[in-house]
């Protein structure tokens, strides 16, 4: 067994990496050739094989925006900046953990065909034996390749693989492993297992497998037994329209469905997370927005923007929605280009929505979407908890323009990966920016 200490692994954090990581997979000490391929496991474990190709696991070092990222900002900065040089090898520990385990660090681009490409690929979790921290974060995972495979039933029986139960692959620290992240400047800048153990669902004892693997009747493996809840590798998450539709209720009222031109309508907004286990948005919070954009529409279709009330809270300007800021400037510094101003930080959201949204800020105070430079992002947190209610309250002053009779009001919840200004700066592909719909509502009010 390649099994390696916790000790070993503290000593090797300390001495390659001038970041507070936490070590279990230590770079370098094990080869490519330890691991098996997926497509080894594809003829038994076929349904498994499938939904876990369509998920983001599989592409999570091929995927663009994870390309563009590592390779024109983390790891250009990883050789400019000393504080940062860590993230060169500690991107890879959780995108590609067999490059990062057999030291092919930088690994090549995904268009060379390397083995990095496989990504978090079956053996990566499978071959996971424990971590070194008791809340784990930052690829704390200790790993064992061989002919065990560890899994989460203590009858099965397999001719290609001697099989092991885990306790640790069921459990959310495993997941934690990867899914929580501490940046070089001791910022939590990945954190959805904290948020789920900070709330209801961990006391409920709902894990992460429960709603990212979900189970139903069959078969694992084409030679194996029949059984009543085999788990689903599908780890549908935001990259999933169908996973975010519906994940907030949306609902819009008021005290009485009439208003008069160039008086005020007041109404109110209520959004419940009744769905997601943690903070939506979770997971890489420097990039990801949630929006609510309330419109009205005359009988005419003539269309209004109705900004938000504000509710006075330090900060919250960075949650309401304004064209004329820019932001995310360190990666002109990074990508040295002469006179950048920075994008627009709120890509093209209209005009007085309110965000949902967790802002990170760099060592020199500018928002950021770089999360390896990030120093602070605590101050500001307007994301939807879980089973929290959150209430957005509207005063419009009905504009005489508008024609008097029927007039809808329309909210609309988005939810969107990156700010459309960094996707559009780097020529991403426009669906992994492009705002997703989670929910709408409406009501019609009686305008004279
Ligand atoms: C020749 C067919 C075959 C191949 C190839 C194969 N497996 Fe299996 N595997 C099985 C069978 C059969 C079972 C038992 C299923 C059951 O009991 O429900 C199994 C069980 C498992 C389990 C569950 C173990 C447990 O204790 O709960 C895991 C995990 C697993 N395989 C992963 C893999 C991985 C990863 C690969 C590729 C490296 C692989 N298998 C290749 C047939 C195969
Ligand atoms: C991100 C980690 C991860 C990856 C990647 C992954 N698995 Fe799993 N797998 C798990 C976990 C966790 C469980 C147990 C879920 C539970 O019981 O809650 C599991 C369970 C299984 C089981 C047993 C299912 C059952 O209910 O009996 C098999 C078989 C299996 N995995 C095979 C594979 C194969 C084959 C691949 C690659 C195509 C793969 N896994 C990729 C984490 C992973
Ligand atoms: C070895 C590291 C690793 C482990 C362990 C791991 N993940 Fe992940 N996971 C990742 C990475 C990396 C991504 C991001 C993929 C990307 O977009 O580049 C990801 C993405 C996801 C997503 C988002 C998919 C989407 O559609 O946006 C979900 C959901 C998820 N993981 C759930 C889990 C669960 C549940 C577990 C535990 C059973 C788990 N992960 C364990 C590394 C890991
Ligand atoms: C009660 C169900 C539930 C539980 C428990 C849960 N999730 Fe989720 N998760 C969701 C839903 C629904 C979404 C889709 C909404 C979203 O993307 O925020 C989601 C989204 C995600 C995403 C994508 C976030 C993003 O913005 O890209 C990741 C990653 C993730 N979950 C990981 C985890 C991990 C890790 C755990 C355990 C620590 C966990 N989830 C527990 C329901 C759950
Ligand atoms: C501790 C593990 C870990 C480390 C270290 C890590 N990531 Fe991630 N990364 C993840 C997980 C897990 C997700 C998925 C979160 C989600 O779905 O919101 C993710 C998501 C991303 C995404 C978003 C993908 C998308 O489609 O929206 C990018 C880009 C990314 N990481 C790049 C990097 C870069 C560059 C580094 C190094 C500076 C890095 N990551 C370090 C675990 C990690």
């Amino acid at each position: 067994m390649r099994f390696k200490t916790a000790l070993l692994s503290a000593l090797f954090s300390v001495l390659c990496f001038s970041v507070p990581l936490a070590h279990g997979a230590e770079m370098g000490k094990l080869k490519y050739g330890d691991f098996k391929k997926h497509t080894m496991c594809k003829g038994c474990h076929r349904e498994i094989h499938q939904e876990w190709s369509q998920s983001l696991m599989s592409q999570s070092f091929t995927h663009e925006w994870d390309q563009v990222e590592y390779f024109k900002l983390a790891l250009p900065h990883s050789k400019k900046l000393e504080k940062v040089a860590g993230v060169k090898a500690g991107c890879i520990g959780c995108h590609s953990p067999l490059a990062f385990l057999s030291g092919d660090t930088p690994p090549k681009e995904a268009k060379a065909g390397t083995r990095a490409n496989e990504g978090v690929s079956c053996v990566v979790c499978h071959h996971t034996t424990g971590t070194t921290e008791a809340e784990p974060f930052n690829f704390s995972f200790t790993i064992a390749p061989g002919k065990t495979i560890n899994g989460p039933r203590k009858d099965a029986k397999s001719p290609a693989h001697g099989t092991k139960y885990s306790e640790f692959l069921r459990s959310p620290q495993f997941c934690a492993t990867c899914h929580d992240e501490q940046s070089p400047y001791g910022a939590w800048v990945k954190a959805t297992y904290r948020e789920w153990k900070a709330g209801p669902y961990a006391k409920e004892g709902t894990r992460c497998q429960d709603c990212h693997m979900y189970r139903a009747e069959g078969k694992s493996a084409s030679m194996g037994k029949k059984r009543k809840d085999i788990a689903h590798h599908v780890f549908h998450g935001s990259h999933f329209a169908n996973k975010l539709a519906g994940a907030v209720d949306l609902a819009l009222y008021a005290k009485k469905k009439k208003a008069d031109l160039g008086a005020k309508f007041t109404f109110r907004a209520e959004l419940f997370n009744g769905k997601v286990g943690h903070m939506i948005p979770s997971g890489s919070a420097e990039e990801r927005m949630l929006w609510l954009e309330v419109t009205a529409i005359d009988a005419e279709g003539n269309r209004f923007n109705i900004p938000v009330t504000p509710k006075g809270f330090p900060g919250e300007e960075y949650t309401i929605a304004d064209p004329s800021v820019l932001a995310y400037q360190a990666m002109g510094e990074i990508m040295e280009i002469a006179g950048f101003k920075g994008l627009k930080r709120d890509g093209n959201v209209s005009k007085g929505s309110r965000i949902f949204r967790k802002p990170f800020f760099d060592p020199k105070g500018r928002m950021t979407v770089c999360q390896w430079y990030t120093a602070e992002n605590t101050k500001i947190d307007y994301r939807i908890g879980p089973r929290e209610t959150k209430i957005e309250r509207y005063s419009w002053k009905v504009p005489m323009d508008v024609t008097p009779g029927p007039v809808t009001i329309e909210a609309k919840l988005y939810y969107s990966q990156i700010p459309s200004s960094v996707g559009e700066f780097f020529k991403l592909p426009k669906d992994e920016y492009a705002p997703i719909l989670v929910n709408k509502a409406s009501m019609t009010i009686m305008v004279k």
